[in-house]
């Protein structure tokens, strides 16, 4: 079993690249099974979500070549199965978004139950009902979800909750479909722009991506011979903006898109924190004891459920008493058990969770209950006196390319150890 040996504190300095975003480079990949053609995408975070799609991908008849670490060009021109490789696709969530692409595609697909991280209950009605509105039956098996369209009609689509996923998936189904479809109450993400931008570059016509209403025209067919850039990573960059102030540091975070990241920025300087901003970079620094703070999760441009732990940590040894109000999912306070063990005084309870701020934290055995959590864990492990051993590293690697290797060159005392 894998583990990261930190040992701190360390206060966090230097420069740090952020990479292209998991949330946009999940959604891309499937998105390239609407394409009759090849095309090459960059700044593709070197991630194990983007490995297994495109595993899955390659399983399904496209070839993949890797050009860099962070680069890939695909051909999705010989794709010889309407079943995805049920095993790889119940691994994690985003599997879901082959169920949009094929509907466009050939009509038909039938995946694993999607998995990834535990973050309570994870409906997909909404994917479901957006599907349905555009003419195609969906049933959920044992493990299963298939779905098939004689055709796919554009339709009008009002989303109940605003959610990611059925935004992304339902414009991924209505690109190929005859007319027009108009999604109401989207979801607004940088990722979802991102995923918009990358099917307007090969040919579709969606619009209004990044507003809460978006308009998509059917197009006969996607085009390849494009190269693609992946967005920047708003989570990673975020997760690093929150470490410099936990470690009481001072960063330097290049290749960000500093607008994605207004609503981090203004709770850092409302407890006390530094920040600078370059448009393309953003310098975080620490200059004294964080404030307490009252943080509400939302949906885009809110304050980010996926930096909800980060912020945890942050809140843990500020001065007084903090609130946050997890609004996305069920359980998103599992790290606060681990924090706890680490010397926090964190109740949580439901959707709400009381930091009592504490001088400071010290290092423990703490296990990551999912992707974000671990990402929070090593930032206290860098903030936290003594040796702190963070187990469960396959939520991490799930999304953070090289990340001990970033942490350790802006001083972090970190180390992979296998047992
Ligand atoms: C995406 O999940 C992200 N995952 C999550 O990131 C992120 O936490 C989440 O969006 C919210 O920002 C990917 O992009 C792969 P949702 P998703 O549909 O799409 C409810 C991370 O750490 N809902 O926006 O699954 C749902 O229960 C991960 O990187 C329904 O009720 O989230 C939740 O309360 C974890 N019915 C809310 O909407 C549906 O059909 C938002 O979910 C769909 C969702």
């Amino acid at each position: 079993m894998e583990k990261l040996v930190i040992t701190g504190p360390t206060p966090l300095k230097g420069e740090v690249e952020i990479n292209g975003a998991k949330n946009a480079a999940v959604a891309i990949l499937p998105a390239t099974l609407l394409i009759d053609g090849v095309c090459t995408i960059n700044n593709l975070p070197n991630i194990s979500d983007v490995q297994i799609l495109c595993k899955i991908l390659e399983e399904m008849g496209a070839k993949i070549v890797w050009n860099t670490s962070n680069e890939i060009t695909i051909d999705t021109r010989n794709i010889n199965t309407n079943q995805a490789p049920l095993d790889l696709t119940s691994k994690f969530r985003a599997s879901y978004y082959l169920i949009g692409a094929m509907l466009g595609r050939t009509g038909e697909i039938e995946v694993g139950m999607p998995g990834g991280c535990k973050l309570g209950a994870r409906p997909i009605d909404q994917h479901i009902k957006g599907f349905e509105l555009l003419g195609a039956t969906v049933e959920v098996g044992k493990g299963t979800i298939s779905a098939k369209a004689k055709c796919l009609t554009g339709n009008s689509i009002y989303m109940d909750v605003v959610s990611v996923g059925a935004t992304i998936n339902v414009m991924l189904a209505a690109v190929l479909a005859k007319g027009t479809t108009i999604i109401d109450n989207a979801a607004k993400e940088p990722h979802i722009v991102d995923v918009a931008n990358f099917l307007n570059t090969m040919g579709a016509d969606i619009r209004g991506a990044g507003t809460d209403v978006i308009k998509i025209n059917g197009v006969e067919k996607l085009h390849g011979d494009c190269t693609y850039s992946v967005v920047p990573d708003q989570i990673e960059a975020g997760t690093f903006m929150l470490a410099a102030i936990a470690s009481k540091g001072d960063l330097l975070i290049k290749n960000c898109i500093t607008k994605h990241l207004e609503c981090i920025t203004a709770k850092i300087l409302e407890i006390g924190g530094n920040v600078e901003d370059y448009g393309d970079s953003i310098r975080v620094w620490y200059s004294k004891r964080p404030n307490k703070a009252i943080i509400k999760t939302l949906p885009y441009p809110g304050f980010p459920t996926d930096l909800q732990p980060q912020m945890g940590v942050v809140l843990a040894t500020a001065n007084g008493t903090s609130i946050i109000n997890e609004s996305i999912w069920e359980s998103r306070f599992q790290y606060t058990e681990e924090l706890n063990k680490m010397g926090a005084k964190i109740t949580a309870q439901g959707k709400t969770a009381i930091f009592e701020g504490v001088e400071s934290l010290s290092g423990a055995p703490v296990y990551s209950s999912d992707l974000r959590a671990g990402a929070a864990l090593i930032v206290a492990g860098t903030a936290a006196n003594g040796v702190t051993e963070v187990y469960n590293l396959e939520h991490i690697d799930r999304g953070y390319e090289n990340i001990e290797e970033k942490f350790r060159q802006i001083g972090a005392n970190i180390e992979r150890v296998n047992e």
